[in-house]
């Protein structure tokens, strides 16, 4: 199951409650859950009622999830995310967002008076660059006290590490800006600080290296090779998996895009590789017997069916995702998928 951001936090500590872990329950014959994006820290902050992992309360609702799930005999990760500039003082008690730059970004961002501009971030200082790195490690550990399998690395969807790696976002000449290995530094400097905490082997990293035109991102002429850099390196981390994405819109013809991402991806990465992005159970059967991923990850398919696994087995009708209940609060649009 891909991480998706379900916003039911509606509660003052903005912690995972009954509700969320009643939804994780009804998902749990899926191989691995990977939760929504769970933020790090305050800073980290991009949206409203989404749970997040820093504070103890914060433990505590996540941990009637994961006990849920494994009840089930499920698996389930945290997905462990930081927005940077896709956020609003509005969400951050009045102080700007963070980014690698300071420079004006086109996104609207979901706040409580709903969708407003995103408007020009504060660039990072070295200082704020350990901290983060620093409230990885202790977001890693506060996953594993709360009883999840794993983390994910959320690396993917312009958020604050892809900001990072993108020449558009990261105009910084010191140690993580400039060359290709700089921009990707923060990764790898995460990854070492979360593998001095935790297992290696229980920690994920999602990428969407072709990423372009939404989310305030545009692909750049070093998009390919700062991904294959990155990818390149990962092969010297023990991961659970590295988890990819194929493009999120028409990137056809445009040469700065990888145009088939697990195809180019497989031969250079020797770990387990997860794709993600419209499969079907036919186009996911087909892409894990061309050998091109180990493993496929649903995301819409799964808010509408709970049994998505059940489903599939006996190729039975998928109900269909209302997209108006996303990011709701309460129970209408999450937990009230009918089941076979
Ligand atoms: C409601 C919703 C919320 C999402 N939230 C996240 C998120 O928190 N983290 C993330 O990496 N991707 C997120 N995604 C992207 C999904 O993980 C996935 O990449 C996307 O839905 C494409 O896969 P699919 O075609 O199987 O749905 C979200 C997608 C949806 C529809």
């Amino acid at each position: 199951m891909a991480p998706m951001t379900r916003s039911r936090s509606d509660n003052p500590e903005t912690a995972a409650t009954k509700l969320t872990a009643l939804y994780y329950k009804q998902r749990a014959s899926a191989g691995l859950i990977i939760t929504e994006g769970t933020y790090i820290n305050r800073n980290a902050v991009g949206a409203i009622n989404v749970p997040a992992i820093y504070t103890e309360k914060q433990i505590e609702g996540w941990k009637l999830v994961t006990s849920t799930v494994h009840k089930e005999g499920g698996k389930i990760f945290a997905q462990l995310w930081h927005v940077g500039r896709l956020s609003h003082p509005d969400l951050l008690e009045g102080k700007l967002p963070l980014a690698p730059s300071a420079l004006d970004i086109t996104a609207q961002i979901f706040t409580k008076e709903g969708f407003k501009p995103a408007e020009r971030p504060r660039e990072m200082t070295i200082e704020d660059i350990k901290e983060t790195i620093s409230d990885y490690k202790q977001a890693a550990i506060n996953a594993i006290k709360a009883g999840f399998d794993g983390i994910e690395i959320h690396a993917a969807n312009g958020y604050l590490l892809q900001q990072f790696f993108n020449l558009y976002s990261n105009k910084r000449q010191d140690q993580y800006g400039g060359s290709i290995e700089k921009r990707a530094r923060i990764l790898f400097d995460i990854l070492d600080e979360v593998k001095a905490a935790i297992n290696i082997k229980q920690v994920g990293v999602r990428l969407n290296p072709s990423l372009n035109g939404i989310q305030g991102m545009m692909l750049d002429e070093e998009s390919i090779a700062v991904h294959d850099y990155i990818v390149a390196k990962l092969n010297d981390y023990d991961l659970a998996y590295l988890h990819l994405t194929e493009p999120f819109t028409d990137v056809s013809g445009n040469p700065l895009a990888i145009q088939q991402v697990a195809k180019h991806y497989r031969p250079m990465y020797k770990g387990t590789l997860m794709i993600n992005h419209g499969f079907t159970k036919k186009s996911a059967t087909q892409v894990l017997n061309d050998g091109d991923a180990d493993l496929v990850a649903f995301g819409v398919p799964y808010i509408a069916n709970p049994d998505l696994v059940e489903r599939f087995k006996i190729d039975a009708p998928l109900n269909v995702a209302d997209p108006s209940t996303y990011y709701i609060p309460g129970e209408k649009g999450y937990t009230d998928y009918p089941t076979l």
